[in-house]
């Protein structure tokens, strides 16, 4: 199996077949092989350096109705919010002073968010932060209107994919949903010019090695700026309340290998991932992360915000979370720094 690693280090490319055994006959030992040099890769490009990106979740309306998500249409329990333009400054002025210099918009599908209140919002916080990246994670939208969005000044954009697989997809999502029109949002992003990141969900259910083979295939063939990964977590209001969450160890084992796949991605470690583990976030960067997402978000909205259950930082302020953040980097021998945090890809 090290060999394959070793191959994956030097050509960047595994085969189908050579990706789901890997993933099927990973063990702890081969998992530290592959840390090492997940690590190695890491540190000739991103040095020891931590990037942050200030999150703030605008909106928990949404059209959609996925399966495993707790702010699904469905959800009657979910209590809905949104934020106004002058509470989304309020978020970037203390990001700002906290030393944030990328804003990540994330939220619902809401249609209430036209393109023109959107631009709106965008337009004010690139004149307001010329130095700073605005990301973007609002779903799929027409051509037209990432476009739109991309005129106005938004720089990035998280769209995972979930799941390549059209039929584990199908499994995931209501009808109406597919794979391929999420794909071919993810095209149209790359074509405008955005900073792309896609991902997927780790131990979603009724994911097998394959469709994690498929992913990673997907990954190479897009080539993102950024991949955001995470394990599924139950949310007790959705479908799959009585599933099984995604592991550490499968999250881990899969953010080493897309750091040897994609040496220069830059790669969250998930507040997911701090879920399931207290030390997932600190893992995660030791298996070849090299992005931290701390909360924005107003502290009487966070727990709104509930995609899965138990949720961490929902009752911290901006401030905390971010102080909490440099002190866990630091004591791993990691360092958040001030800055943009760019892609070199
Ligand atoms: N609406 C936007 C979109 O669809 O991309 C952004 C918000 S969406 C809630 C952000 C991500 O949360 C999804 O891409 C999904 O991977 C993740 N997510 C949703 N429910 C989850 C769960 N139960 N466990 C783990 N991650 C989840
Ligand atoms: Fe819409 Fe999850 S169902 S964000």
């Amino acid at each position: 199996m090290r060999q394959w690693i070793d191959k994956l280090r030097a050509t960047g490319e595994l085969s189908r077949e050579e990706w789901t055994a890997l993933i099927e006959g990973r063990t702890p030992k081969l998992a530290e092989y592959l840390f090492a040099q997940a690590r190695e890769v890491r540190h000739i490009h991103y040095g020891h350096d931590i990037y942050i990106r200030g999150l703030i979740e605008f909106t928990n309306y949404c059209k959609n109705d996925c399966l495993y998500c707790g702010i699904r249409k469905s959800n009657e329990k979910a209590n809905r919010y949104r934020l106004s333009l002058e509470e989304i400054k309020d978020c970037c002025r203390a990001g700002y002073d906290l030393g944030f210099r990328t804003f990540v918009l994330q939220g619902g599908e809401d249609g209430y968010y036209t393109d023109e209140r959107m631009e709106e919002i965008i337009r004010t916080i690139r004149s307001g932060y010329p130095d700073c990246a605005i990301t973007l994670s609002v779903g799929e939208r027409e051509h037209e209107s990432y476009q739109r969005f991309f005129d106005a000044g938004a720089d990035r954009y998280l769209l995972r994919h979930e799941t390549y697989d059209a039929e584990h997809y199908g499994k995931l999502h209501p009808a109406g949903m597919t794979a391929e029109h999420r794909q071919n949002c993810l095209w149209d992003l790359k074509q405008i010019g955005y900073q792309v990141g896609t991902g997927f969900m780790v131990g979603s259910p009724f994911q097998t090695p394959e469709n994690l083979a498929d992913d990673m295939l997907f990954l190479k063939k897009l080539n993102p700026q950024m991949v955001g990964i995470g394990p599924f977590i139950p949310h007790h209001d959705t479908p799959f309340a009585d599933r099984d969450a995604g592991t550490l160890e499968l999250t881990l084992f899969m953010l080493g290998l897309i750091r040897l796949m994609l040496p220069r991605v830059l790669l969250p470690s998930t507040t997911a991932l701090g879920t399931i583990d207290p030390k997932g976030r600190e893992l995660g960067i030791l298996a070849g992360a090299n992005v931290v997402m701390p909360n924005l978000s107003p502290t009487d909205v966070r727990k709104d915000y509930a995609l899965y259950d138990n949720k961490i930082c929902t009752g911290d302020e901006a401030a905390e979370c971010r102080m909490c953040m440099e002190r866990r980097m630091k004591s791993i021998g990691y360092d958040v720094v001030v800055s943009r945090g760019d892609s070199l890809v």
